[in-house]
């Protein structure tokens, strides 16, 4: 039975991948599918919640009764971010956003020079968007959720990562390229800001949703 623990609440979900342009044709990109996000989504409309899911290339069809908003890059991600986030009572950020962004755009599609060398491709870093949402705290009593995709030392890089950024909580999971990305489940550590550390044991990725909100609406008070 779900809990309605949720009723009343705004909540800010992202989900999928940034996109970093090179030219008409061509991305930067990554292997989030977005099902992760959207299990969050889903779950915290289902316990009540006011949800804002900020979706970035996932092709995935709307859950019912949540706003969707739709984006491409990290630039436009943080945009949209920063627009959701003054009325949110809890940000997650469940997308897999790009670090860095090629310097440049190609307005026609790159060509290759017969006999020529490749151009190397410069790259610009992007906005940290959860570091930034998390020293601002746009509204009193804001809860934040990051979320860490490590390949390797799993939990230390985790909480190293939950004190650089500045979050509540962060969801730590492994990724690889048919680990987690784009598969229905997932296991995770939840670390918390005040020390706490929750095991997800493997399952579908709206067990792990409903941790997360459990966590957030008990401390939410
Ligand atoms: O989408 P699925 O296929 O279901 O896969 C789920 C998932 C693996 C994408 C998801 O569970 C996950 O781990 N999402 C975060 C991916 C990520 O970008 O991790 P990171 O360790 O690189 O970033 C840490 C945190 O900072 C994340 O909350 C990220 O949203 C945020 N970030 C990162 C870079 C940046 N420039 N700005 C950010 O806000």
């Amino acid at each position: 039975v779900t809990e309605p623990d949720l009723v009343g609440r705004h909540v800010v979900v992202t989900a999928g991948g940034t996109r970093e342009p090179l030219d008409p044709v061509r991305f930067l990109g990554n292997r989030s599918s977005g099902k992760q996000g959207y299990a969050l989504a889903r779950t915290a409309a289902a316990r009540g919640a006011r949800v804002t899911l900020i979706e970035a290339n996932t092709g995935l069809p709307d859950p019912a009764g949540v706003d969707v908003v739709r984006i491409g890059t990290a630039v436009q991600l943080r945009e949209a971010v920063l627009k959701a986030a003054p009325d949110a009572d809890v940000v997650v950020m469940a997308a897999a956003v790009a670090d860095f962004r090629p310097e440049n755009y190609a307005t026609g599609k790159i060509k290759k020079k017969d006999g020529q060398e490749p151009e190397p491709i410069v790259l610009v870093r992007n906005p940290d968007i959860l570091a930034e949402i998390s020293a601002d705290r746009s509204r009193p009593g804001q809860m934040i959720v990051g979320f860490a995709a490590e390949t390797d030392d799993v939990l230390a890089n985790g909480r190293a990562k939950l004190a650089r950024k500045g979050c509540d909580l962060l969801v730590v999971n492994e990724v690889g390229e048919r680990k987690t990305f784009g598969s229905e489940e997932n296991e995770a550590v939840v670390l918390g800001a005040d020390g706490s550390e929750t095991p997800v044991p493997y399952g579908p990725k709206e067990a792990l949703a409903e941790t997360v909100w459990d966590l957030v609406a008990s401390r939410l008070g």
